[in-house]
């Protein structure tokens, strides 16, 4: 039982259970296609091993496990609009599909669902795991603001400490509060349950700095997303923070350009002349580099978490499949 394909095959148990359709078929539909498709369901995973690394009822976090990646999945749609990505997962985005009007409905129905999961089975610490969540899920829209905020800043406007708070809050608190909650659910002590969320934290920090890395290297039938969104959205991603730090002045002054909202460049020309310029300076390995530091940092933290070892085993396996990922 103690291995990653174990929690990954009963997340898709879960998951092929449950019935995501109703009326109007308009609302659901959309809900039904982003929860079928998949994903790595990575989210799910860390609760369930988290709740059976101390001990728990796996019944009690089923419900739990299908709300935090209800949430994840609403989270995506809202994204996929903001950041006018046209591919998630390999398939058109509900809001390309569909329109934008349906990917705001059927993602706040899919937030409210989630709710409905999280409240499916009861538990002692059921009320410290929702207000996990409710925390959670209001961290992760004020990182969401902080990177929209970013796009209109100047790159010298971000400092690598902005960014690493901004991705600490959109991605990194949801990894964390999913293992936590996982935690809580199994009544697991106060200081372990610390311990797993820094872990979370550091995972969920080396995650988002992969996903960047993929923006720019990513092969798009693989990521199934399309690749230099983040460059043509002006973000302001760990890949051109650290470029400007290894860049002589006439590199800077191009790069502080091709980030600007104000340019009126083609888009895929942006692209490619960001990514140019990345390659001329070395900056994939640097961020490589900082990804590993990350992922061993995170290593270090489940170390320190007091468990029986071969508990750890999901938790470990799923870091090194996170480690290098492709998509
Ligand atoms: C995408 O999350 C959003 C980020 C935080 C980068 P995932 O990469 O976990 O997306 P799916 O669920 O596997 O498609
Ligand atoms: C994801 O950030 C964080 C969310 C709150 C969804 P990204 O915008 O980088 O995620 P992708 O690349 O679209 O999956
Ligand atoms: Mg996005
Ligand atoms: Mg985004
Ligand atoms: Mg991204």
């Amino acid at each position: 039982m103690y291995d990653i394909k174990y929690f990954l095959q009963e997340v898709e148990k879960l998951f092929a259970e449950e019935n995501f359709l109703g009326t109007p078929r308009e609302l659901y539909e959309p809900i039904e296609y982003t929860l079928r498709l998949g994903g790595k369901r990575i989210r799910p995973t860390l609760l369930l091993a988290a709740n059976a690394l101390f001990g728990g009822n796996a019944d009690a976090a089923r419900g739990a496990a299908l709300g935090i990646e209800t949430f994840h999945n609403f989270t995506l749609l809202h994204d996929d609009l903001m950041d006018r990505s046209p591919l998630r997962r390999g398939q058109p985005t509900v809001y390309q599909k569909w329109d934008e009007n349906t990917a705001v409905l059927s993602g706040d129905t899919m937030f409210a669902l989630a709710w409905r999961y999280m409240l499916r089975h009861d538990s002692p610490r059921l009320r410290e795991a929702l207000q996990c969540f409710n925390e959670t899920a209001i961290e992760v829209c004020e990182g969401q603001q902080k990177d929209m905020n970013f796009e209109r800043l100047p790159l010298d406007g971000v400092t690598l400490g902005d960014y690493m708070d901004m991705i600490r809050q959109k991605t990194a608190v949801l990894l964390a509060g999913a293992l936590k909650i996982g935690a809580l659910l199994a009544e697991a002590p106060e200081a372990e349950v610390a311990r797993l969320y820094d872990y979370g934290i550091h995972l969920g920090l080396a995650f988002q700095l992969q996903d960047d890395l993929l923006d720019g290297y990513g092969d798009t039938a693989v990521f199934g997303k399309k690749t230099g969104q983040d460059i043509r959205d002006n973000k302001k991603t760990y890949l051109p923070l650290r470029a400007l730090g290894l860049c002589d002045a006439s590199q800077a002054a191009e790069l502080r350009t091709l980030f600007s909202d104000k340019d009126n460049m083609d888009e895929e020309d942006k692209v490619r002349r960001a990514l140019d310029l990345y390659e001329a300076i070395g900056l994939r390995s640097e961020v490589e580099k900082a990804i590993g530091d990350e992922f061993a940092k995170c290593l270090r933290a489940l170390d320190g978490i007091a468990a029986p070892e071969e508990r750890k085993t999901p938790l470990r396996e799923l870091t090194e499949m996170l480690v290098g990922r492709k998509k």
